[in-house]
């Protein structure tokens, strides 16, 4: 598989007690030549956030898990590696994974693997599932807000564990003779993709009926039900707001393939409309877009289907402001909101951006306005007022999802826009400078110096996934 290794975590606010960047050090950054107009077509990967709850549901099995359409991501690898560190069998080849829990032997993901990626407290489920005992450290905290793990705990203990935190450890175990969970009726305080995601894996291999209310219905809570199912689980109703699993003892091997990846799509989308361009893009799923592409037809800009899962963006009216507000699915997504903040830079009229799903989501604010952008932040809101053009400049990518508005606001700007913090951008986006490349665009991965009045923290280099 191929992977980027150019890691690099920048911290945006210089800390003393971290040594400052040597003057020799290299930083790898994108250079964007901005206004080039784009054409052709374009392929999407597979869901990331499929991918990741897939492979630790991978955990469940006692036998091979073959899957396909993975993408090549850091997050993808870091989630290999955790599994491998379990004992877990794990072998990557081009798009696709195989992971063979046969001999799953250890309760404890490590805590320099977990704290880097959140997605892998996802493991606790299928661990606490198999072998009745897990000890999974609390994800670190996130650029974009506090994301607390209180539903998923909540959710276990309805299933009869016993969780207690420790030292920033969730231990949770199973007492009884079998050590298996046992069917409940849990209802979410609030529709949470991951903790839906834990308590139905951990459903799977439970005593009884466990029913979510409220649950998430997000199309990766349903691809992770529908991988499940594939292995043999008893899942109902998955992409409603009530999920029912009724328990099984064990489950099999089996071969599954994602979804594509909904976010990188509606990027892509994105790409051609901020440049005023005709692309293609598939394959994707175009009820999973209903409310991106609501909202770009909206502003002005045609989309059609194209083909067996396909899509055409091509410039229609001059574009139009408009009310945006993320919300669990299917409403708009909140990953899809700095993108479309960027779009939404250039124009006609006064657009509000609302952010209800994260509390911090707004970093890219100041980022877009030094590219010449007119938007004003308070709390969850934003208003953003059309420019008739943006021009380029040295940025800073804060998280992935804002880092992918700033290449979008790149291409768009005029002259040159430099973007720093590639590490967010490589956690969730497989070769989008090379795939923007293809249709067109003017830009290049490239080195410079660090900058040295900005501290560098190097993570720990990743061990190697078992090939
Ligand atoms: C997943 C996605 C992420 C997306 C988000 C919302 C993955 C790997 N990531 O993240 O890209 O932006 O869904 O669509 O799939 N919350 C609690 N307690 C909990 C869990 C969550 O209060 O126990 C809160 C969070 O702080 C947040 C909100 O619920 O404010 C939504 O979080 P959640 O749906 O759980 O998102 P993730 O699963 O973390």
């Amino acid at each position: 598989m191929v992977l980027k290794t150019e890691d690099r975590t920048i911290n945006p606010t210089p800390d003393l007690s971290t040594p400052l960047a040597s003057p020799e050090a290299q930083e790898s950054v994108l250079k964007i030549w901005g206004q080039q107009s784009l054409s052709g077509h374009v392929s999407v990967n597979g869901a990331k956030n499929a991918a990741l709850p897939i492979l630790a549901g991978a955990l469940l099995c006692s036998g091979e898990c073959l899957l396909h359409n993975i993408p090549a991501l850091v997050d993808v690898r870091r989630m290999g590696e955790v599994l491998a560190a379990l004992g877990v069998q794990v072998k990557c080849g081009p798009h696709s994974v195989m992971v063979n829990a046969r001999d799953l032997n250890e309760s404890h993901a490590p805590y320099e693997l977990v704290s880097q990626l959140r997605a892998s407290f996802f493991v606790i489920g299928p661990i606490l599932a198999r072998l009745g005992v897990a000890r999974v450290p609390l994800p670190g905290g996130c650029a974009i807000g506090a994301r607390p793990v209180d539903l998923h705990v909540r959710g276990l203990q309805k299933m009869g564990a016993e969780v207690h935190i420790d030292h920033g450890i969730v231990h949770a175990q199973v007492r009884g003779r079998n050590r298996r969970l046992k069917g409940a009726n849990i209802y979410l305080d609030y529709p949470s993709v991951g903790a839906t995601e834990t308590l139905l894996m951990a459903a799977t291999l439970a005593e009884g009926e466990t029913t979510i209310g409220n649950a998430a219905q997000e199309p990766e809570v349903v691809d992770l039900a529908n991988f499940c199912r594939s292995m043999g689980a008893r899942i109902y109703g998955a992409g409603t707001n009530t999920i029912t699993i009724v328990g099984v003892s064990q489950l099999h091997s089996t071969e599954y393939a994602i979804i594509p990846d909904r976010v990188e799509a509606g990027t892509l989308l994105i790409a051609g409309a901020i440049t005023r361009s005709a692309i293609q893009i598939s394959p994707v799923m175009p009820e999973h877009l209903t409310a991106v592409i609501a909202k770009l037809r909206e502003m002005g800009v045609q989309v059609t289907p194209e083909g067996d899962r396909g899509l055409r963006v091509a410039p229609g009216y001059d574009l139009q402001a408009t009310d945006v507000e993320t919300l669990p699915y299917p409403g708009f997504p909140t990953d899809m909101q700095a993108p479309m903040m960027a779009l939404l830079t250039l124009a006609k009229g006064d657009s509000v951006i609302t952010e209800t799903v994260f509390e911090n989501r707004m970093r890219h604010v100041a980022e877009l306005n030094r590219l010449g952008a007119d938007i004003r932040a308070k709390g969850n809101h934003a208003i953003v007022r059309g420019v008739p053009f943006l021009s380029g400049a040295p940025v800073l990518a804060t998280d992935l999802r804002a880092s992918a508005a700033l290449v979008l606001a790149g291409l768009a700007a005029e002259g040159v826009t430099t973007i720093r913090g590639l590490y967010h951008l490589d956690r969730g986006y497989a070769h989008l400078d090379q795939k923007l490349q293809n249709l067109g665009a003017r830009i290049q991965r490239t080195t410079i110096p660090a900058d040295p009045t900005v501290a560098i923290e190097e993570p720990a280099p990743l061990p190697s996934v078992p090939a």
